[in-house]
């Protein structure tokens, strides 16, 4: 029978207190799944998670304290936020955004903790094994995660996640806020450029390609691909490398 390994990311006071496990300093096993205890769950760095999935978990369980009780204010709602954005990418990558998951919980309940996990478990055990364990790993969703990973590390996407709330709810200088719609546009926009521009960086840095080339293996009109390696040029992410006949083709940089 399928086993799933699932990892979760729990919040110090969302750990139920009586669980009995035998635990290192920050990692508990518990009987479904192996719980990675951090302070808040706002904390958990998105690249954690993907390196997470990356190496082979089949579900990950971020579980924080239910709105409004967190300890450091806001870090349940900037998780929400991360796990949208996650969500996002896994979409991209071919990996199913339902295999990452954020649920609340309270330390003095034991039982909605053991609930949730219960409930994700058997979710996972429908889903199956992830594509990226075992022999015939798919090596396109690994490629694609790598990519998500890059993506989640770089600027943009840093400034954006956790900040849903303040960009959507304060005023900014001139006394204007986003309204949720427009923000949710804007952050699908950026999180497919960012996607796309960091699988481009991939792709040349194994191996020098054309804008052609690169259209049909990430499945995008080459204009696409052509106005977005003009970008990453003027930002130091991509480089001509020789024009080959008629074609030019180009390398990765290396970003800083
Ligand atoms: Fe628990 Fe922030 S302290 S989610």
């Amino acid at each position: 029978m399928f086993r799933p390994r699932i990892i979760g990311f729990v919040c110090n006071w969302a750990l139920p207190k009586r669980i009995e496990i035998p635990s290192f300093p920050r990692m508990k096993i518990y009987p479904k799944m192996q719980v990675v205890q951090v302070m808040c769950v706002g904390r958990i760095d998105p690249v954690i998670v993907l390196d997470t999935f990356a190496k082979g978990a089949d579900g990950v369980l971020l579980v924080g304290c239910p709105l409004p009780d967190c300890h450091f204010v806001k870090g349940n709602i900037q998780a929400e936020n991360k796990t949208k954005i996650l969500k996002k990418l896994l979409s991209l990558t071919g990996l199913e955004p339902e295999r990452l998951q954020l649920e609340w919980a309270y330390a003095t309940e034991i039982e909605p903790f053991s609930t949730i996990v219960d409930a994700f478990r058997n979710h996972i055990i429908k889903l199956g094994q992830s594509p990226l364990v075992g022999e015939n790993s798919d090596e396109k969703i690994l490629s694609n995660i790598l990519a998500a990973k890059n993506a989640v590390a770089d600027f943009s996407l840093r400034v954006l996640t956790g900040r849903e709330e303040e960009l959507t709810e304060a005023m900014n200088a001139y006394g204007k806020r986003i309204p949720q719609e427009e923000f949710d546009d804007l952050l699908d926009e950026i999180v497919n450029r960012e996607f796309l521009r960091h699988k481009i960086h991939l792709l040349t840095s194994q191996k020098l390609l054309s804008v052609k080339e690169i259209a049909t293996i990430v499945n995008h009109r080459p204009a696409l691909i052509l106005r977005q390696i003009a970008d990453m040029t003027s930002k130091h992410m991509i480089a001509l490398d020789h024009v080959e006949e008629t074609t030019p083709l180009y390398k990765a940089l290396e970003v800083k």
